[in-house]
């Protein structure tokens, strides 16, 4: 069920049952010449909604923009500082517990987030230590990419060019998500460089078209369907563990 579709008493009666929800987060940021902006936002978002249509689990509003000041050389990637990052996860942590949420699983879908993420979750956890207080709340963060399943399935589909930034997976998932977006783009050269980088002026020297040891030309969305697919079940059997809950409704196979 998506917190965005769902009405208020819906709400109320799910956590009657659960107090578990699972909030896609990511970034918007360059995915080199043929990935969308988007990227890292939609894979957890696409995920998410579909194992909650599966399953029944809630699933809120995708946070959008994270850590990313080091694409800011390349038009259209956005950035929030990890200072801010962690006020605002703070914010939308304590609205949800508000309502008796105690389970929250952060469905990440960017490597650049998952420092500041964790910073988040000690900033509220130290709110109940400092008072000598028990915290009843469990956070959790995953990437995408990690469930059951996917790094397997990433290496058969893409033996070459997989890369670590604008990879073949992810912007197959998008693909598949958003067919209408699909670009078609040569990659010169086939394979992107790799190495590492600092602010966004060494990035955007270092890697000229954004993308890092990738060749996404390779990306489909029959591909990303396989994966999303794969990342969907993972994701329901971790949720339901997490969540101490079996799903609310039983998939169709
Ligand atoms: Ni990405």
């Amino acid at each position: 069920m998506l917190l965005h579709h769902a009405a208020w008493p819906e709400v109320d009666a799910y956590l009657k049952h659960c107090k578990g929800i699972i909030i896609p987060i990511g970034s918007t940021e360059q995915h080199g010449p043929n990935g969308l902006v988007g990227t890292d936002a939609i894979c957890p978002e696409v995920i998410a909604a579909e194992a909650g249509a599966d399953s029944g689990f809630l699933v809120g509003p995708t946070f959008n923009v994270g850590i990313a000041q080091h694409h800011l050389g390349f038009a259209g990637s956005m950035t929030l500082r990890p200072s801010t990052m962690i006020a605002v996860l703070n914010d939308w942590i304590e609205s949800l517990t508000r309502h008796g949420i105690d389970r929250i699983y952060f469905l990440n879908g960017h490597g650049g987030n998952i420092t500041t993420i964790n910073a988040a979750f000690a900033e509220f956890y130290a709110n109940f230590s400092l008072d000598g207080a028990a915290c009843p709340v469990k956070l959790k963060q995953r990437n995408w990419w990690e469930l059951a399943g996917i790094s397997d399935l990433s290496r058969e589909l893409f033996p070459v060019g997989e890369g670590m930034h604008a990879t073949a997976s992810e912007i197959s998932v998008t693909y598949y998500a958003h067919p209408s977006a699909i670009k078609s783009v040569e990659m010169t050269p086939k394979i992107a460089p790799v190495g590492g980088f600092t602010d966004a002026a060494d990035y955007r020297r270092t890697f000229p078209d954004g993308r890092i040891g990738s060749d996404p030309s390779q990306a489909t969305p029959e591909k990303g369907q396989r994966l999303v697919e794969t990342a969907k079940r993972a994701l329901i059997a971790e949720v339901s563990d997490f969540f101490g809950t079996r799903p609310l409704v039983q998939a169709a196979e």
